[in-house]
């Protein structure tokens, strides 16, 4: 094996410096709604964060309350949860006066349909299956909320062509992951999981031998967004130098250093550690070259994507001694539930990877902690309440993003239309036509693929007069969903 060349006083140079008809009907009673009852705007903001944040658009001219919202043609919302989604996503649906029902499990697809026909609301997480036909069946949903990471069990491009909304929440668990990732290299570094799993054989195995501080080691972070900077920042805390590869030109967190090539990185650094996306250019990312290229008896993470690393390229690293340890939480394929599925059936090389020395092997954990699910679960919910209330799209995976600043209760007679609509020539024209008997006061329109969104508030209207904005729109024949917000 060759020697360890683990970084004494390494410096590097910094060269960057720094076939259905799209026609649905939201509901087919014309009742006003009594939910939502309470006011979801009021969180503190500091003066000149306007518009930063969609929860948070307030009027800048006024300063007055934000006006709560009620749909029009919705009767009260009705939220179906499934998969026992956390408590403080509950809370927030709970506290909006939605009609929510609650359920532990996800549903097999017959029960599904029949459920998800009367809900204007559904939260899932990653086992229930949104199908086009599940989907069909949903003649009042209005918007889906993931309550996790991923959006892959919902049929994103049928739902937008029905003007169903979906939202998730991607970076709530960043903290979690970079935790992890900080354990796992002192555990890396001395050994821990090899001598832990010989006291559970009954070996009592006292080594120093290749066993390091992390103290004034360099952390290689291959993408630097919001876990890669998180980590960035524990790293650093805990004495390590930091040198970070990015396709982006990005800020530094302290004193780390972006690196100009991946090479550069690999070749400086004592713990490489992966947090790019699943992409074409990411795929196999670390590979033969790429361990190659790294220092002798150096340790690798991923805690990203499975498709990031060259499994059969870090086993033969491994079994070379040229990589001293790794830690994998993901993995090209993973099984869709708990049980005793990490076998050759699964991976090829899984029975390959059990039997490597130093190496900590962990089921997609990063992300999961109970702080993450709560995060989660306010993210979630607190989208939902905004599309519902006042129809920001902001952060939606499927629709174009939009946002209004609020109405204000100095706003009485101002009402809210949102018309999804298909993405073609003309609508725009003949939607202004129809609003033009009121005063448009904003208005936001942006499309994503073969849906458009249009979002305007106008002022001086009457109560008797929403019906009536409302069934001409609905008669436009481009119009996927019509709402109306009062
Ligand atoms: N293990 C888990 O439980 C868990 C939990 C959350 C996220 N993740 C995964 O972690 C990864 C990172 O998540 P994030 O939230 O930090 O993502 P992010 O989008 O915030 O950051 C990714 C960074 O990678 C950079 N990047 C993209 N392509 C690159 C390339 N070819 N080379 C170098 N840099 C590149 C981007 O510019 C960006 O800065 C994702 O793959 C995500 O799926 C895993």
């Amino acid at each position: 094996m060759a020697p360890s060349t683990l970084t004494q006083n390494i410096k590097i140079q910094n060269t960057q410096n720094n076939g259905e008809p799209l026609r649905r009907e939201v509901s087919r009673s014309l009742s006003m709604s009594t939910s939502p009852h309470e006011t979801f705007h009021q969180r503190k903001m500091s003066i000149g964060m306007e518009g930063t944040s969609p929860g948070l658009i307030r009027t800048k001219t006024t300063g007055a309350a934000p006006k709560q919202l009620k749909p029009f043609r919705e009767q009260d919302i009705k939220i179906l949860l499934l998969e026992n989604v956390n408590q403080t996503g509950r809370d927030i649906l709970h506290g909006q006066g939605y009609q929510v029902e609650f359920m532990k499990s996800s549903l097999p697809e017959d029960q599904l349909i029949e459920k998800i026909k009367d809900v204007h609301v559904i939260g899932i997480r990653s086992k229930t299956k949104l199908t086009s036909r599940v989907l069909a069946a949903a003649r009042n949903l209005i918007v889906i909320g993931c309550f996790c990471i991923g959006t892959n069990q919902v049929d994103l491009k049928y739902a937008a062509e029905h003007g169903i909304c979906v939202f998730n929440s991607p970076f709530s668990n960043s903290r979690s992951v970079a935790e992890l990732v900080i354990g796992e290299i002192i555990v890396l570094a001395r050994q821990v999981g090899d001598r832990s799993n010989e006291m559970h054989q009954g070996v009592w195995k006292k080594v120093s031998n290749k066993c390091w501080e992390i103290r004034g080691k360099t952390l290689g972070i291959i993408g630097y967004g919001h876990i890669g900077s998180q980590l960035s920042v524990l790293a650093e805390s805990m004495g390590m130098d930091v040198i970070y590869y990015d396709v982006v030109n990005l800020m530094a967190m302290g004193t780390a250093r972006q690196v100009p090539s991946l090479d550069h990185l690999l070749a400086n650094a004592d713990f490489v550690t992966c947090h790019v996306p699943e992409l074409p250019e990411t795929m196999n990312m670390i590979g033969k070259h790429q361990f190659d290229t790294m220092k002798s008896g150096s340790y690798l993470i991923n805690a990203s994507r499975g498709s990031v690393v060259d499994i059969p390229a870090l086993v033969a690293a491994m079994r070379s001694g040229k990589v001293a340890g790794a830690a994998l939480d993901v993995y090209p394929a993973e099984p869709a539930g708990n049980g005793d599925y990490f076998t050759n059936d699964l991976n090829s090389w899984a029975e390959d990877l059990r039997s490597l020395q130093n190496l900590i092997l962990t089921p997609h954990i990063g992300g999961s902690t109970e702080e993450a699910q709560s995060a989660i679960g306010v993210e979630v919910a607190e989208a939902l309440v905004r599309y519902v209330n006042e129809g920001v799209t902001v952060g939606a995976v499927n629709m174009p993003e939009v946002a209004l600043r609020s109405l204000t209760m100095d706003e009485p007679n101002h009402a809210r239309v949102i018309f999804i609509h298909q993405n073609v020539p003309g609508v725009l024209r003949r939607v202004n036509e129809i609003l033009g008997d009121h005063n448009v006061d904003k208005q936001m329109s942006d499309s994503r693929g073969d849906v458009a969104y249009l979002m305007a508030d106008i002022s001086s209207v009457k109560e008797e007069q929403v019906a009536a904005l409302y069934r001409e729109l609905e008669g436009l024949k481009e119009r996927v969903i019509t709402r109306i917000l009062y």
